[in-house]
């Protein structure tokens, strides 16, 4: 058995414990300890509260400390919507939108998507895997424990394999908790322009199947725009990506209102992301299912557009997450306290709720509800702590580094101060 640490003098404990998903007034309740402390062992979470009843208990007083010294502790943070293998930026279409070109505008002409499709074919797996594993370590140094990963860049069957093997990879070398996401229709390639009856065939006969049966993918994502696939082709695509035991998930209403919504309520999906365009009447069918409406601000801070109707979201009842959608076309991020502000900020959700949406609500979506997003006994001892002594000050203060100490399965990912953190930057607690 590992030695059990307590971590103790915890300013501030945002448990999350209660409902699961959350939603409604249920959303803005952190499940806060104050004075807090947290016992780990072999991984996991043994105790979890008030400071004095947790150090009473006999393990507790044998079990290595570590001071928090009044700081914020929040469960890991749940990144659910990334696009974490990517061959390069596209830094030259940004000045391209700052100079006046639209999104839309650049994807046309050849760029977009499909530039990054280009990079990513003529990059070798290796390079892949260096670059994503550098970015996993960037996550976790801002409190990211678990990340959602999509493939999407390679767009035939030998580029998405070669993603999605990258990402089994990394999931199996380091340690930030990578999902999945087989995301075969993002566009239609240049090749399948004139015919892009044939690439959602193709997605749906080969694809699909070949990376099922590799137990390469939990979820099946499409996204269904203006400009990439529509209602009726993702339809097909999420009912084959099911039959294959890959759950939905859908880009839906970012670009345009195309319905993408009421079908990802219709499908049942795991999360309908990005809902820029959703009207009235889908936030009520949302607010009305199990769908989670993951919100990227990122994306609309980037693209210079208004941000998704997240407050109205969930006013009306909605399971709402926050993700960084990383990507080098629409949300350049990885830092999900940056989400949480431009969550606040942007979208007027409450701090409480940004953080929520960014934990309970993520880990849901991804189905991982059970054993992250909360801190609770038993759960994974999944722990991100900022330097702040109130946990608004998270998203209050925008775009600074405030991430002190993360730990997955209790391990240190990530510590700023130089006692805890080895030179290895890793260490087994
Ligand atoms: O989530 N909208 C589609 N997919 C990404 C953008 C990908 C890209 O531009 O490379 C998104 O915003
Ligand atoms: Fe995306």
């Amino acid at each position: 058995m590992t030695e059990s640490v307590l971590f103790t003098g915890i300013g501030q404990l945002v448990t999350m414990r209660g409902p699961v998903p959350r939603r409604g007034a249920a959303l803005a309740d952190p499940g806060l300890v104050r004075d807090g402390a947290v016992l780990v062992r072999d991984g996991r979470i043994a105790a979890a509260g008030p400071r004095r009843r947790v150090e009473r208990l006999r393990e507790a007083r044998r079990a290595r400390k570590i001071d928090l010294g009044g700081r914020v502790m929040l469960p890991g943070l749940v990144d659910s919507h990334t696009h974490l293998v990517f061959a390069a930026s596209r830094v030259e279409e940004y000045e391209m939108r700052i100079a006046g070109a639209t999104y839309e505008e650049i994807a046309r002409a050849g760029g977009g998507i499909r530039s990054s499709v280009r990079r990513l074919r003529a990059a070798p797996a290796a390079e892949l895997e260096g670059a994503a594993e550098a970015w996993l370590a960037q996550m976790a140094a801002h409190g990211t424990t678990t990340v959602e990963a999509k493939s999407g860049y390679g767009l035939n069957l030998e580029n998405e394999l070669k993603i999605l093997r990258v990402q089994r990879a990394l999931a199996r070398k380091q340690p930030v908790e990578i999902v999945s996401t087989f995301l075969g229709a993002h566009v239609v390639p240049a090749e399948f322009r004139r015919r892009p009856q044939a690439y959602v065939d193709l997605v749906v006969r080969r694809m699909i199947p070949a990376v099922a049966r590799e137990g390469l993918a939990e979820f099946c994502d499409v996204f269904c725009d203006r400009g990439a696939f529509s209602v009726e082709q993702s339809r097909a695509i999420l009912a084959a990506g099911r039959a294959c035991g890959l759950e939905p998930r859908l880009h839906a209403d970012q670009l345009a209102r195309t319905g993408a919504a009421r079908l990802a309520v219709e499908m049942r999906a795991a999360s309908a992301d990005h809902l820029d365009h959703v009207t009235r009447g889908d936030i009520a069918r949302l607010a009305d299912s199990d769908v989670v409406c993951t919100l990227l601000p990122g994306a609309g801070l980037h693209l210079g557009v208004p941000q998704a109707p997240g407050r109205a979201l969930v006013d009306a009842g909605a399971i709402v997450a926050l993700a960084t959608d990383f990507n080098p076309g629409t949300s350049p991020t990885l830092s999900l306290p940056m989400v949480m502000s431009l969550a606040c900020d942007g979208m007027r959700l409450r701090p409480a709720e940004a953080i929520a949406a960014a934990t309970v609500n993520a880990a849901y979506s991804l189905r991982r509800h059970e054993r992250v997003g909360t801190i609770e006994t038993g759960k994974q001892a999944d722990l991100a702590v900022f330097d702040v002594a109130d946990y608004r000050e998270i998203p209050y203060y925008f775009g600074v580094h405030l991430s002190w100490l993360t730990v997955k399965r209790g391990e240190i990912l990530y510590a700023r101060s130089p006692v805890l953190a080895r030179p290895a930057g890793r260490r087994r607690l």
